[in-house]
């Protein structure tokens, strides 16, 4: 069923999606403008670590087919944190598989840099997975007989790359485990299993690390410290992270929230906080409010009024008088589909 916009009790405003340049953090070397592309909210000067156009995903045929995304123009700024938010089945994960060369595209295009993801073989996209793509899932996915500093070298080594050591000393102390690297995974509690995954992930300098809800199986203490050190990694080496979450304090971290309804933009928030992002999808209600689910943060819970867990510097505290909110890009939400 589709929801008019104006059955919400308080219409966001249909304005264009945000194509300001973002001001904070450090400012890593600038892609080329995207010729022809719609924005997307890339900024100026259109730095972006990936971007898609007409992304279409349809799985299945005839009667059975589901379009998980339906038309996805997306640009991923690089050297930005994005998060991606929407109700289950909305389309978060296939977004992020499809970034990421998981999986292929039905219709319309995805490039990662300059290089269109649907023009290459199946060889040729598993290497691009493994030289320029990190990956975080929810359960961590540590190989239990590696200890956690073999697990973290382990994708270098198995492309024969070098191991930076310098880097791999100055991610170890970020990862604040001492000498727990010498320990195997089952040994390890789920944050810091979590912390040795973004490790691995960031060790080889990828040009985009994905991150599928991971924070979904800590506690919130264990989660701040996971978005923690993904934040240092955009902010303090220009890394380009896309995570998808449910949780309005984890997206809090992010430079950016996309939000999806149904397998489209449904719009974007620039320099999100926990309590802008609860606010609005208190404001859309049945048509976003699926994606509070995470961390057990409900819509009439914590973070309405206090910012908490949203990002400590810079900004007053609530985040709701700043800014435009969601700004729309489409004429509706689809309103079906939100289960939680
Ligand atoms: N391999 C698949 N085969 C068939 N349908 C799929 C497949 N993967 C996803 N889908 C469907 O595509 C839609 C989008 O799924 P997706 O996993 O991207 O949603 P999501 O937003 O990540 O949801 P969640 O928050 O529950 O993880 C859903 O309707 C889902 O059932
Ligand atoms: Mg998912």
């Amino acid at each position: 069923m589709t929801m008019p916009m104006s059955s919400a009790p308080e219409p966001i405003s249909l304005e264009p999606v945000t194509t300001g340049p973002v001001t904070r953090g450090p400012r890593p070397p600038s892609g080329r403008p995207v010729p022809g592309s719609p924005d997307g909210g890339a900024g100026h000067d259109g730095a972006y670590a990936a971007r898609t156009v007409g992304l279409v995903k349809v799985y299945g045929t005839g009667e059975t087919a589901v379009r998980a995304l339906d038309g996805i123009d997306l640009v991923v700024q690089r050297g930005r944190f994005t998060a991606i938010m929407g109700p289950s089945g909305s389309g978060k994960s296939t977004l992020l598989h499809c970034v990421a060369g998981l999986e292929t595209a039905t219709a319309g295009q995805v490039f990662l840099g300059e290089t269109e993801l649907s023009a290459l073989d199946d060889t040729r996209l598993t290497l691009l997975r493994r030289e320029r793509v990190g990956f975080v899932f929810q359960t961590f996915n540590l190989l239990p007989t590696l200890t956690a500093e073999e697990n973290i070298v382990l994708p270098l080594e198995l492309a024969g790359r070098r191991v930076d050591r310098d880097r791999l000393t100055a991610l170890a102390a970020s990862l604040g485990l001492g000498d727990r690297l010498r320990h195997r995974p089952a040994e390890l509690s789920g944050g810091q299993q979590q912390r040795v995954a973004v490790a691995r992930a960031l060790l080889p300098g990828p040009d985009l690390v994905v991150a599928d809800e991971p924070t979904g199986n800590l506690d919130s203490r264990s989660g701040a410290e996971v978005l923690t050190l993904l934040r240092s990694a955009v902010r303090e080496t220009g890394q380009t992270v896309v995570m998808v979450t449910h949780d309005p304090i984890a997206a809090g971290y992010a430079d950016r929230v996309v939000m999806l309804a149904d397998g489209r933009i449904a719009g974007i928030m620039d320099d999100p906080t926990a309590a802008r992002v609860l606010e609005v999808l208190q404001r859309h209600d049945g048509a976003l409010r699926g994606t509070c689910g995470g961390t057990g943060v409900d819509s009439t819970g914590t973070g309405g009024g206090t910012g908490t867990g949203g990002r400590p510097e810079g900004d007053n505290g609530t985040g709701i008088h700043r800014g435009d909110g969601l700004l729309t890009t489409g004429t509706g939400i689809d309103g079906g589909g939100c289960v939680r």
